[in-house]
């Protein structure tokens, strides 16, 4: 019988490499170690299936130990091709035999993985043995769940999607990838995703992205399960989204290129929560930072925060580097890319590919060369040439290592909490697109005071009167915004 778990991952030698390192991150990631204190025995999670669908880096290694210990059975995809640390990825599926079974968890993720691959590794964590399929999805973007809901709407209609023809205008490798998954299944299975579907309790969803995709779903009438959104706790959007971009933002452009930020001038598109991060991070490098928004309110925040708000016309042949923070499409076109500064470098940080006309620079008769793994050089006719990092894919993923850990355990006891919510108190979070309550909130965040030296001051019997508050919190009205 083969000892090794079931895996897809570049390289099993380098379970020891990917060891040590999640071994380090655990120090810094005082949330998850303290739900495995607190529950480890209890085993709350004991009987669910959960898969996977996030960035397979080294904290997210953490985040499924964390899951294992809690008595959870896990598979795990990354949720970009570019995101996984292939050591994080082997040490997983090597296990060490003290928190997961000794074989470790079943992976499917490999850096620079192909589209039709990406959706075959979603696919395969969807499948268990013995099993419909999971019990609970953990995913970010919303790539796992909205395959579950094309595989239950093509099964409805009774019929297997058909291929996508190259030459269509419309023609998309991502959509083409995921109907192959679906079209292989209902060929074996017809009815394989509504039996799974039927067997999911829920979702916990990261990102504002796909966050956004369950809630035109659920508008629709479309949602199969529950969801919590663990995006807009306080201690995930508002560190991760803000605090991590401001770390692995400048990571990343620095890995990928090496040019000075200091004394340019930086756009950034959007000044939402992850904008907010850029900017800062790019200002505090010493860059003259322009930012763009569509949003009123957040435009005249970015103008009070000090920069100067414009559109990307405006400076589309001054700027230095151009980072999307949109979680929009078509924020950087064709027509900019070739207007741009000879050299200015390209880059994106939400979610999806398509904020950069990716597909039209290819069409446009600029000519790529590759520089090196998620730098590319596009070479416009005119000889001026652009700097795309990543392919138009999450850069600080892509051309670095993601947030560091200490944000990341902010955002991941939020999941934690959420799966156990699913799998225990399902009954609080009917069919919907569901928060955490303030008290979880608020606990994750006191989870991670204690390792920077903070000191809290205790509200008095009398202040918490005064002010209409629990003496031990929650301290603010749901609609406060911190
Ligand atoms: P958000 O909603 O807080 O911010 C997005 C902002 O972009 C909004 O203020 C919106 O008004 C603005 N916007 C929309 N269309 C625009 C346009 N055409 N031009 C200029 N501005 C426009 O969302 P958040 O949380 O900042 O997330 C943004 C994206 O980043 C999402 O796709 C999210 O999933 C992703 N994300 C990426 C992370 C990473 O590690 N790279 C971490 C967290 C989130």
């Amino acid at each position: 019988e083969d000892p090794v778990t079931e895996h897809i991952v570049a390289d099993l030698a380098l379970a020891e490499a990917g060891r040590n390192q999640i071994r380090l991150a655990e120090q810094e990631m005082p949330g998850l170690m303290a739900l495995r204190a607190e529950m480890g025995d209890a085993k709350p999670l004991a009987g669910a299936r959960i898969a996977g669908s996030l960035h397979m880096t080294v904290q997210t290694a953490v985040l499924i130990e964390t899951l294992t210990a809690l008595g959870a059975d896990v598979r795990w995809a990354s949720c970009n091709i570019f995101s996984t640390q292939d050591e994080a990825a082997a040490a997983i599926v090597v296990g060490d035999g003290t928190y997961s079974s000794p074989a470790g968890v079943p992976v499917f993720a490999i850096k620079g993985e192909t589209i039709p691959e990406y959706w075959e590794y979603t696919d395969r964590i969807l499948t268990w043995e013995g099993h419909d399929g999971p019990t609970i999805i953990l995913d970010d973007g919303g790539d796992a769940t909205v395959l579950v809901h094309e595989g239950v709407r093509f099964e409805a209609l009774g019929e297997v999607p058909a291929p996508l023809e190259e030459e269509d205008p419309d023609y998309n490798l991502e959509v083409e990838s995921m109907r192959a998954v679906i079209r292989r299944s209902m060929e074996k299975d017809p009815t394989r995703f509504t039996r799974m579907a039927a067997g999911i309790v829920g979702v916990s969803e990261e990102t504002t992205t796909g966050v956004h995709r369950l809630e035109i779903m659920h508008r629709k009438g479309e949602l199969l399960f529950p969801a919590i959104n663990v995006n807009d706790s306080v201690t995930k959007s508002k560190f991760d989204n803000k605090y991590g971009i401001r770390h692995s933002l400048p990571d990343g452009i620095n890995r990928a290129t090496d040019v000075l930020i200091g004394g340019k001038v930086a756009f950034v598109c959007g000044y939402g929560d992850v904008g907010k991060g850029a900017a800062e991070a790019l200002r505090g490098q010493g860059a003259r930072v322009v930012v763009s928004e569509v949003d009123p309110i957040c435009a005249l925040q970015a103008a009070m925060d000090g920069y100067e708000v414009a559109r990307v016309e405006d400076y589309v042949d001054r700027a230095d580097f151009f980072i999307t923070t949109t979680g929009n499409k078509d924020i950087l076109r064709v027509e900019h890319m070739a207007a741009m500064k000879d050299k200015a470098v390209v880059g994106n940080v939400g979610h999806f590919d398509n904020e950069i006309d990716m597909a039209g620079l290819a069409r446009s008769g600029a000519k790529l060369t590759p520089i090196k793994p998620q730098v590319d050089e596009w070479v416009f006719p005119d000889g001026r040439s652009i700097i795309v990092l990543s392919e138009g894919r999450l850069l600080n993923l892509g051309n670095a290592t993601g947030h560091p850990s200490f944000v990341m355990s902010a955002s991941f006891t939020n999941q934690v909490i959420a799966q156990v919510e699913l799998w225990t108190n399902l009954a609080a979070y009917p069919l919907g697109v569901h928060r955490l309550p303030k008290e979880h909130d608020e606990k994750v965040a006191r989870l991670h005071l204690d390792a920077l030296g903070v000191r809290l001051t205790e509200l008095t019997e009398s202040q918490a009167d005064y002010i209409g508050v629990p003496q031990q919190g929650p301290f603010k009205p749901e609609h406060y915004r911190y």
